[in-house]
């Protein structure tokens, strides 16, 4: 599918006419628009007593890997898909987001205690490796059909508070699967034997959310002119560098790259809080905690962004196939991979990232957010018109005093 994702004057629409824009742009038929406006969990958990609803937005001007994008969002948080829509403009003129892959490998954890000899078990394990992987593989003939399965053991041994443990690490390849189920049963079926040739017991049978086999990288080439000139530059360099040394800064500085990748996880109906903690134990690989993304300037003194970082994430499969937004999302974003996605997700999240650097070294980033705050304020009053709102947010911002009990008090002057 090929469109054009930089359409200017698209938050102007109301939703309908935002709605219809995509649908042609996207060929989406009316049962797909119509599965947005979900209010029904279509998913169940235990005791479920509603659901929760939070906003999807479009982000706009993205290109990645030479394609032109549009990033489906859904996230509570005001000036996001703005953000994110802002800094894709400035990297669409060099050419926008190139991405590449470790593949989409997962890892599947058994943890073997009371083993007598641990080398010599572990030895044991890899000359019996095809046999494990056999039994593994036996368990999903269809991931195995379409080209994947398990394909590697590994072994470690870790000292721990309670002693030695031998923890074997079961390699899958998921395809277009988040994994965990695939990975989780093979564990569990791989447990047994492997009791077996160590001697010892098997506690845990788990996958692990380190998915350091499925790493994905985009980098990005941003517009000096269009950041703002030379010293913006450097001081969006000197920002990354602060994260980059200090774990307390990481610790935001890649909340806000979070702010992208957890939105678009979400509105996938993919588990947020496993690329959360996949995200965060990246960030941290060389021993201590610090910045996801890295920046550089070039010969031109444009500023080169690139960002790393694992994501197992599934298009087929878990709420993803059931959930009727997500399908949608899906479409929107023209996804035909658990790659493609992957892609898309590291791409938004250094347009992110520079967003709100580039906001942080420039004016601060309460300009932005206050005029989001002060429209949904003002939104919020009962019975409100959109003209109204608008005017109203205006004026809070122009006025500085951007409070629930002002929009209230200009609410009741100008009704
Ligand atoms: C707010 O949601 C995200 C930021 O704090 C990120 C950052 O500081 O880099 C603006």
């Amino acid at each position: 599918m090929n469109y054009n994702s930089a359409l200017s004057g698209f938050h102007k629409l109301s939703i309908d006419d935002k709605l219809n824009k995509i649908k042609e742009m996207v060929e989406l038929t009316d049962e797909e628009i119509n599965r947005l406006r979900v209010t029904e969990a279509p998913v169940t958990i235990e005791n479920t007593i509603g659901v929760m609803t939070v906003p999807i937005g479009v982000a706009t001007n993205f290109t990645i890997n030479g394609k032109d994008k549009l990033i489906t969002m859904a996230v509570e948080e005001a000036s996001v898909v703005a953000a994110a829509s802002n800094a894709a403009k400035i990297a669409r003129k060099h050419g926008g987001f190139k991405t590449s892959n470790t593949g989409a490998n997962m890892i599947g954890q058994i943890q073997i205690l009371n083993v007598m000899n641990p080398e010599f078990a572990s030895q044991e394990i890899i000359s019996r490796k095809d046999e494990i992987i056999k039994l593994a593989n036996e368990q999903d003939p269809i991931l195995v059909k379409f080209g994947g399965g398990a394909i590697d053991i590994e072994t470690r041994i870790i000292s721990t508070v309670t002693g030695v443990q031998l923890v074997v690490h079961l390699i899958v390849n998921a395809l277009d699967a988040m994994g965990a189920n695939a990975v989780n049963t093979m564990v569990e079926a791989c447990a047994p034997l492997l009791e077996e040739i160590t001697g010892g017991d098997v506690n845990l049978r788990i996958l692990s959310n380190f998915a350091d086999r499925r790493v994905v990288r985009s980098r990005a080439i941003f517009d000096k002119e269009m950041l703002g000139g030379e010293e913006v530059v450097e001081a969006i360099v000197d920002a990354w560098a602060f994260a980059d040394a200090d774990p307390y800064r990481a610790a935001t500085h890649n909340k806000g790259i979070m702010n992208a990748i957890s939105a678009i996880t979400l509105a996938t109906a993919n588990d947020w809080r496993a690329i959360e903690a996949g995200a965060h134990v990246y960030a941290a690989k060389d021993g201590y905690y610090s910045s996801l993304t890295t920046y550089d300037i070039n010969e031109e003194g444009n500023l080169v962004g690139t960002i790393e970082l694992p994501l197992a994430l599934g298009i087929i499969g878990g709420a993803t196939r059931v959930h009727p937004v997500a399908q949608t999302c899906l479409k929107i974003m023209d996804v035909k991979s658990a790659m493609d996605l992957a892609e898309i997700v590291a791409s938004a999240g250094l347009a992110q990232n520079l967003a709100a650097l580039r906001a942080l070294s420039d004016e601060g980033i309460q300009k932005g957010h206050m005029k989001l705050h002060a429209r949904n304020l003002a939104g919020s009053i009962d019975g409100i018109s959109t003209e109204l709102a608008d005017k109203i947010a205006r004026q809070m911002v122009k006025d500085g005093k951007v409070r629930a009990d002002y929009a209230e008090e200009l609410y009741k002057n100008m009704k």
